[in-house]
């Protein structure tokens, strides 16, 4: 473990104001490439392997806590509502070294001036090669011939299976994920198109296709890789399978509420559909657990995986790199860039100055509070950077280092201030 640098030795863009040595703990056993970062930062860093009950978490973010958390790094099982964040006193940043952030209220945590990051794409390779993967397996039937043998039965079949080169694989979402499908199937030899409501680049030799439906008519294996929105509830439906080709592959690992799974059932059980890859479902279990069901259980050729896209420990290692860099920057430069929750903004480090930050309520009038401020301080502005939502402004402004405290001191008790501090 190691303490922060202090402002002798603090080089540019470190913090080196804090009285306290600024306490990072990661919860759920992040992944040790988040701790080597910031340990190489010098930053202390605690590390658990589990989650906390409100009641530990709560006591560990308090203002009076003997070590006050300013970083927290969270994973899916820690919940902060409200009543927590409302109870945590020095915290600055909340890292969700995951892809989701419902465990987070992100409206409590912008209300405290917290911004909230988490790691959107750092498995976007592992969900890409999974898919690429399961195209092969189910054009072969790899997955029952496996069956077979492992209860031993050993039969050689050729009917029904084929190669993948030549054959059209539809890809409907054509974003990080999706686009990352159609390269990596090119270079396969299969003809790529796709589907998408945002005009994108397409990359390779892919082609766009004007609408679902002319996708549907020509692939022989559709990929979904679409977010969870009004429009993709139930997309491929009984009237979609019926307009794909017969005998053709439905493949998803985006969201579980995308296609209709009774009507998947039915197309598979008709033979219209030759097989499918499912990795999301409508209804998922929190934990892992025995009992699930589904309506495409038992039937050939059909891959049933429990939301494993983006497990892998790349993506493991990606999310502990991805999300530390984000919050590292935060402590470094005041960058909001990526988070959530907050307005996005970053200015590079000037020398021979000092910053300082502001979160505000975003209310008429503040700005020319904060103006006031500066302006009654003679402060010499050399950089100044503000961007604002509907609830919070963010300013940083790099000053000179005789009123920089003064300044701070100043905003901060300016009623629509919600955090102030010297970054450096
Ligand atoms: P992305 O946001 O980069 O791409 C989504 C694309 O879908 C965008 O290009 C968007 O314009 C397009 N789109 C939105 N609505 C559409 C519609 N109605 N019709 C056609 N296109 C539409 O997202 P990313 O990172 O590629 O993720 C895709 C999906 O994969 C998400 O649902 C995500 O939750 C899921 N995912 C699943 C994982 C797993 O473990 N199975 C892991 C990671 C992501």
């Amino acid at each position: 473990m190691s303490t922060q640098p202090t402002s002798s030795q603090a080089p540019l863009g470190v913090p080196s104001d804090a009285t306290l040595p600024l306490r990072i703990l990661l919860l759920e056993n992040i992944h040790t490439t988040a701790v080597e970062l910031f340990t190489a930062a010098s930053y202390q860093v605690e590390r658990l392997n589990k989650a906390l009950p409100a009641n530990e978490l709560k006591q560990r973010l308090a203002e009076g806590s003997r070590t006050p958390t300013q970083i927290l790094g969270i994973r899916s099982k820690t919940r902060l509502s409200a009543d927590v964040l409302d109870a945590s006193g020095p915290l600055q940043a909340i890292g969700c070294f995951c892809i989701g952030t419902n465990q987070v209220d992100l409206a409590a945590a912008s209300r405290r001036g917290i911004p909230v990051w988490n790691a959107p794409f750092s498995n976007t390779r592992s969900v890409a090669e999974m898919i690429l993967a399961e195209v092969i397996m189910l054009a072969r039937q790899l997955g029952d011939r496996s069956r077979e043998v492992h209860a031993g039965s050993f039969r050689k079949v050729s009917a029904g299976c084929y190669e993948v080169r030549g054959k059209t694989l539809g890809i409907i979402g054509y974003g990080h994920i999706g686009s990352q499908v159609g390269v990596l199937a090119e270079s396969l030899g299969m003809r790529v198109v796709f589907y998408d409501v945002v005009p994108k680049l397409a990359l390779g030799n892919c082609q766009s296709c004007p609408t679902l439906g002319a996708l549907l008519a020509q692939s022989d294996f559709v990929t979904l890789h679409v977010p969870a929105t009004p429009q993709t509830h139930g997309m491929i439906g009984g009237a979609e399978l019926a307009a794909m080709k017969k005998g053709s592959y439905v493949l998803n690992a985006s969201r579980g509420t995308v296609v209709d799974l009774p009507a998947l059932a039915a197309a598979l059980k008709s033979g219209h559909v030759r097989g499918a890859a499912v990795d999301v479902y409508p209804e998922e279990p929190e934990e892992n657990s025995d009992g699930f069901v589904t309506p495409l259980q038992n039937l050939p050729n059909v891959i049933l995986t429990p939301h494993i896209g983006g497990s892998t420990e790349e993506a493991q290692v990606n999310i502990g790199r991805e999300v530390a860099t984000s919050l590292l920057r935060f402590l470094s430069q005041g960058a909001t860039t990526g988070a959530v929750n907050f307005p996005q903004i970053e200015l590079p480090p000037t020398r021979n100055t000092h910053r300082v930050i502001n979160v505000h309520r975003n209310v008429p009038g503040v700005l020319r509070d904060i103006n006031r401020v500066v302006s009654e301080l003679d402060a010499n502005i050399h950089a100044q950077i503000l961007s604002t939502n509907d609830d919070i402004g963010y300013l940083i402004m790099d000053l000179d280092h005789d009123v920089v405290q003064q300044v701070s001191d100043r905003l901060s008790l300016l009623p629509t201030s919600i955090r102030t501090r010297v970054l450096y």
